[in-house]
């Protein structure tokens, strides 16, 4: 069982949750994630590690409410309990001196984001980030950004803050402009797709971070399974990050979209017993 300490409302539909959970805490590396369930009869969901506090035994998670699950995760407040809570799942981001690199996160993909921006500057590196989202209001963490970028670049789709457009528009400035040793894209599947057929072009090592669906988050369900290089690799035990240029990500796309009519059909009735 594990304690809510903290809620945060980000934006109406991003909310950030502190939760209790001091050996996590003390083992967690960036580009891990955990696994929760709400209760008994929950679905387990993967969610982001995007800041731990080892002296106060909190991991703090942010997610975008979009189905039913992470609505009813939204709902939650400080005392509240979940079912449980398993993690740190994944193997750690790599970790070392690049040189220059290129943060890119879209949406609440700049969650996990930042604990790996973190990291590569602390290992040394120049870290230029790009933060983009669909307008000002779901924009997140670009403080926190701020802090730890060399130079920070913000976009928004509908221009309210930022470069008008997509945070790929500022990507393409940047590289065509400078030699870039190293890229790091987390946010929708086809940004990080995007992201990758850009750096292609000028050959730049390029990490994402896939978010398939997942079950047990442990290898053995196979629900995770991407092709990479043309291999099938399980992304909760041999990812959760990869080289983008290797990755399917059309494949990806499709089973994304498996549970479509089963989610729809899922949210509808929550909402319908709690409105
Ligand atoms: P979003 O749809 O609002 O997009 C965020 C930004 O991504 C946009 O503002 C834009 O700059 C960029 N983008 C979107 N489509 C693009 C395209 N076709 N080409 C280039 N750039 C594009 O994002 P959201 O609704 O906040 O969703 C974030 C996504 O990140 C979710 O799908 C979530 O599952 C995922 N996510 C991934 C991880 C991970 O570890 N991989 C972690 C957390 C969240
Ligand atoms: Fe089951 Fe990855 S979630 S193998």
């Amino acid at each position: 069982m594990c304690r809510i300490v903290a809620k945060k409302e980000l934006a109406p539909t991003v909310k950030s949750l502190t939760i209790d959970a001091p050996l996590i805490a003390k083992k967690a590396r960036p580009g891990q994630f955990i696994i929760i369930r709400i209760d008994e009869k929950g679905e387990r969901i993967p969610l982001t590690i995007a800041d731990l506090d080892v002296l106060q035994g909190t991991i703090t998670t942010i997610f975008l409410e979009v189905g039913k699950t992470t609505k009813h995760l939204g709902s939650l407040n400080d005392g509240d309990v979940l079912a449980d809570l398993a993690g740190p799942l994944g193997k750690p981001t790599e970790i070392k001196k690049y040189g220059k690199v290129i943060c890119v996160g879209g949406g609440v993909g700049v969650a996990p984001l930042y604990l790996e921006a973190k990291a590569l500057k602390d290992a040394g590196n120049k870290v230029i980030s790009i933060i983009g989202a669909r307008t000002k209001e779901l924009l997140i963490l670009e403080k926190e950004m701020r802090r730890i970028s060399d130079e920070l670049y913000i976009t928004t789709d509908d221009g309210s803050r930022g470069h008008h457009g997509f945070v790929t528009d500022v990507l393409q400035g940047l590289i065509t402009k400078q030699k870039i040793d190293m890229v790091l894209a987390i946010g929708p599947t086809v940004m990080m797709k995007a992201v990758a057929k850009m750096t292609k072009n000028y050959n730049i090592k390029t990490i994402v971070s896939l978010n398939p669906i997942m079950v047990d988050g442990t290898g053995m369900c196979g629900t995770c399974r991407v092709t990479v290089g043309g291999e099938t690799k399980f992304t909760c035990v041999d990812g959760p990050e990869f080289d983008a240029h290797l990755v399917d990500f059309e494949e990806l796309m499709n089973r994304q979209r498996t549970y479509l009519e089963e989610e729809k059909v899922a949210l509808e009735r929550w909402e319908r017993c709690h409105h």
